[in-house]
């Protein structure tokens, strides 16, 4: 694997999408890392607009109101004691309850919205426009950084990604079968690529990867080297 560029000039965008449970975020979050440049989770925003509206009784039909409400959310990533960056939503750090089962399962509907993802979006293209940054989604590589300089869409079988997910959910103490999983990462899919706005697909220049067999390790590093040669065609 060749040696990722050095910090101060690490101003490559990269989008990594792709499915629930493709390892997206774990993978993103170690590139990020090990070049020295800024992770953005927008699930996490998504997330972040659902847990509002539930705690506010809306309507998850109500479009009107949930793209008022995302206008009126202000989301922030802080860097916390640990050096692990944390989701704030109005000043809350809310970072543990987004990933609870009921905003797990209102988040489709949510981020389906037009009204909403037109305020995400917005945000995350600002974030994106400075450079420097790994971002992971649905649609970063067709609608929030059509621009990318690497565009990444992770895919990895249906069996492969409820096992991991499980695998997660049972380390953190929740007790769900495989089959739960799988039928709930089923329904996200279908929702996720079959909405009108920005469904979940690769963009035309988007490079496939599918980390079935792979390890994270082979998965982070194949990017790496990826990125190393998008800066040696830049400097080519
Ligand atoms: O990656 P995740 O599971 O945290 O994403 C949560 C939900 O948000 C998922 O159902 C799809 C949606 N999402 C989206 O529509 N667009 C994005 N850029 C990121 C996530």
């Amino acid at each position: 694997m060749s040696k990722p560029r050095p910090k101060e000039t690490g101003k490559i965008t990269i989008a990594i999408d792709g499915p629930a449970g493709s390892g997206k975020s774990t993978v993103a979050k170690r590139v990020a890392a090990a070049l020295g440049i800024l992770y953005l989770d927008t699930g996490a925003m998504y997330r972040a607009v659902t847990l509002k509206a539930l705690r506010a009784g809306l309507s998850l039909t109500d479009e009107v109101a949930l793209a008022e409400l995302a206008a009126a959310t202000v989301l922030e990533f802080k860097q916390t004691a640990d050096g692990t960056y944390h989701l704030f939503m109005d000043g809350e750090d809310v970072s543990t309850e987004i990933r609870s089962v009921p905003v797990t399962q209102a988040v489709s509907a949510v981020s389906a919205v037009p009204g909403v993802r037109a305020v995400l979006v917005q945000q995350q293209q600002r974030i994106g426009r400075q450079g420097g940054v790994v971002m992971d989604g649905r649609d970063i590589g067709t609608v929030v950084l059509p621009q990318a300089d690497l565009k990444i869409f992770l895919t990895a079988s249906l069996a492969e990604r409820a096992h991991r997910r499980w695998r997660e959910l049972r380390a953190k103490g929740c007790l769900v079968t495989k089959e739960e999983v799988e039928e709930d990462l089923e329904r996200r899919d279908a929702f996720d690529a079959g909405r009108p706005v920005a469904p979940l697909k690769p963009a035309a220049d988007s490079i496939i990867l599918d980390t079935t067999a792979l390890t994270i390790e082979e998965v982070v590093a194949k990017i790496l080297a990826l990125s190393s040669s998008f800066w040696a065609k830049q400097e080519g």
